[in-house]
């Protein structure tokens, strides 16, 4: 099978964008055509933005896991869907073709089904990278059941917060999980974040690190058991559950710039379509090619291009337990070699951390099954993406910057590999069906052009789009009151992104990176006010204030101001026990880098922080400082720049 949609030349790419805008409808519908569905659609596109009401394929009915298992089956049941490998480099790896991962997928709907899970209920999955992950979240969505997958690094807290929101009355976790020389204790992670909770029916519980767990009758079951009562009672193949093309595929929490994470909501038709359509023109995806994304199943990376996009493909997709750098900084590359990858999909800052091993670890290594290379997550910096062309590319592989969010499902802003033009630093053009445009801070559109002969003359605005496409959010669980705040009410009748980017009169895009209080560290996302939120609980922290600098790996780091009051006095054992709070409350992953004491902050006379201020410091620009007049107390500047770390 190759794609009918697949965009192979630049003008083809023109004439389809252009139809995208022209004829939006049409355009998707046709698309849409090359699915299974158990009925279409009685419309293409229902929306308005003010609501927003967005729906796509009004009235079609099918599963998901029909699109990415099941049509597979009769021509390639034998091919490799999914290839694991486990974090230690001596373990054996492992294939499974699209009938094993059938056989398996239906089994798990019988373990989910006679443990009581139903359609349109939540299950909180809490899992390290193994294929019992991407088993869990295929059968959910072939049972109709909407999973939460929340990444192997949250706390207890965390988990209870997204547990809550989701009103989620199954888990399917582990024992433990390992990840590089680490093993993260996931059940007793778990037993935390349902210390209180009483409304969570079963816990299902797989074995991997065989550490020991708490097992609650009634309440918590195994895994393995459960599958032994299934193979007992002879159960095999277990029907796919009709869906409506809007119902929720699934929830998956992102941060915002204001306090909890938001479920973001995804439907099962939009996102099975947006997904599958990126990846096979992204990437110019080749049937039998090996895709290897890096990220984790908990993002929304894994979801999309990890599991559904290539699954729903007919790709064969490799899923990483461990990670980069881990037992050496090597480990990616002979991944690739192993499996004779084709397409690699990975992060800027695990790009950076390698680089930063030298290239001892490359020189060595057979890596010329590569085709095509990816980055996603953050913006690339020039001296990153010429490493990566020229040591892991050797200079012949095409690198696809791929700008996107978890509220998009799939990839917007991008050069389409091996058919239209790169350039370090630049997402370049939107992919068919997006419809960019900047805003000023008023919210006026920035008049803008496209030359036919080009001058270089660029502008800079808020990244918003005009008009849906099918992976578009529908809503954030619960709350779409919150939707509508966050994204749709800033710029009436526009989503707004909530980055900054500049528009060359050549067409092409940039990303400038977030311009709301929203940081970008490791690729992670990851709120300013969520992460004082949790500093302010440690006790004898009175205020604080966090804002992001530029971090040679991580692309931002974490700066906290905080004042202490408490009766603590050695400043480093103070900054340990704040890490440690903000591990308790968020998870190790938003422990500030750095940590300055002060004993105000800069305010205005209304009492709001002023962050630019504070920004500017944390990025060394002392200088800089703008306007301080207005402040409350202009005196603790100086204070500040002062005790600067
Ligand atoms: C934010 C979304 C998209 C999946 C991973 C992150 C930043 C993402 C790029 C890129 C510059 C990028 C944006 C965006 N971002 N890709 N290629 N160039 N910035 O998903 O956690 O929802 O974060 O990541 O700031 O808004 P996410």
């Amino acid at each position: 099978m190759s794609y009918p949609y697949q965009i192979n030349t630049i003008q083809e790419y023109r004439k389809e964008y252009e139809k995208s805008v022209s004829d939006p409808e049409g355009f998707w519908e046709e698309i849409a055509n090359h699915f299974t569905w158990r009925k279409k659609w009685n419309s293409v596109l229902n929306w308005n933005f003010t609501e927003p009401k967005i729906e796509w394929f009004t009235g079609a009915k099918l599963n998901i896991t029909e699109n990415c298992i099941d049509r597979h089956l009769a021509t390639k049941g034998d091919q490799p869907a999914l290839i694991w490998e486990p974090n230690d480099p001596e373990a054996h790896h492992r294939v499974f073709t699209y009938n094993t991962l059938y056989d398996k997928v239906c089994q798990f709907c019988h373990v989910l089904s006679t443990n009581g899970v139903k359609k349109g209920d939540r299950v909180l999955i809490y899992l390290g990278m193994i294929p019992r992950l991407a088993i869990a979240v295929l059968a959910c969505a072939r049972i109709g059941a909407i999973h939460s997958v929340v990444f192997g690094g949250f706390s207890a807290q965390s988990i209870a917060d997204r547990l809550r929101d989701a009103k989620a009355e199954f888990i399917i976790t582990g024992d433990g999980a390992f990840r590089g020389q680490k093993d993260i204790p996931l059940k007793s992670i778990i037993d935390d974040a349902l210390i209180g909770v009483d409304f969570v029916k079963r816990v299902i519980v797989c074995t991997r690190t065989r550490i020991g767990v708490s097992m609650m009758k009634g309440r918590d079951v195994w895994w393995e058991d459960e599958i032994e009562k299934v193979e007992t009672l002879g159960l095999k193949d277990f029907p796919a559950v009709e869906m409506d093309a809007e119902d929720p595929l699934f929830i998956l929490y992102t941060s915002g710039s204001t306090g909890k994470p938001k479920g973001v909501v995804h439907t099962c038709g939009g996102y099975m379509v947006y997904t599958n359509y990126t990846f096979v023109n992204v990437f110019n995806y080749q049937p039998g090619e090996v895709f290897f994304c890096t990220a984790d199943i908990g993002w929304i990376t894994g979801h999309s291009y990890i599991l559904y996009g290539p699954l729903s493909a007919g790709a064969t997709s490799v899923i990483f337990e461990g990670i980069p750098t881990w037992p050496n900084a090597g480990r990616l590359w002979d991944i690739i070699d192993k499996f004779k990858i084709n397409i690699l999909y990975t992060a800027p800052t695990a790009i950076r951390s390698l680089m930063s091993y030298g290239l001892d670890t490359v020189k060595e290594k057979d890596m010329s099954s590569l085709r095509v290379l990816g980055t996603v997550g953050e913006p690339i910096n020039e001296e990153a993406w010429h490493w990566y062309d020229e040591n892991i590319g050797k200079g012949n592989c095409p690198i696809v910057d791929t700008w996107w969010q978890t509220e998009t499902a799939g990839i917007l802003i991008t050069n389409l590999a091996g058919v239209t033009p790169s350039r370090p630093g630049w997402a370049t053009l939107p992919l068919p069906g997006i419809q960019p445009v900047l805003v000023d801070e008023k919210g006026d559109a920035i008049p803008f052009e496209i030359k036919d002969n080009p001058t270089g003359q660029q502008v800079s605005g808020n990244l918003c789009i005009k008009f849906p496409w099918p992976g578009l959010l529908r809503t954030t669980w619960g709350d779409h009151q919150r939707c509508r705040t966050t994204y749709f009410a800033t710029y009436p009748n526009l989503y707004f992104t909530g980055d900054g980017a500049i528009f060359e009169d050549n067409g092409f895009i940039r990303i400038t990176g977030r311009v709301d209080d929203v940081l970008n560290v490791s690729g992670h996302r990851i709120g300013t006010a969520e992460v004082e939120n949790a500093i302010n609980m440690h006790a004898g922290v009175v205020e604080s204030a966090v804002v992001g600098f530029p971090h040679d790996i991580k692309g931002q780091g974490i700066y906290a101001y905080i004042i202490y009051t408490g009766h603590q006095k050695n400043d480093d054992e103070i900054r340990r026990d704040i890490n440690m709070t903000v591990s308790r409350v968020i998870g190790a992953i938003a422990k500030p880098d750095k940590i300055q004491f002060v004993t105000g902050l800069p305010k205005t006379r209304s009492g709001k922080i002023m962050r630019r201020i504070l920004r500017k410091i944390a990025e060394n620009e002392m200088d800089n400082l703008g306007d301080t007049t207005t402040l409350l107390d202009p005196g603790v500047v100086d204070e500040i720049k002062r005790g600067k770390l």
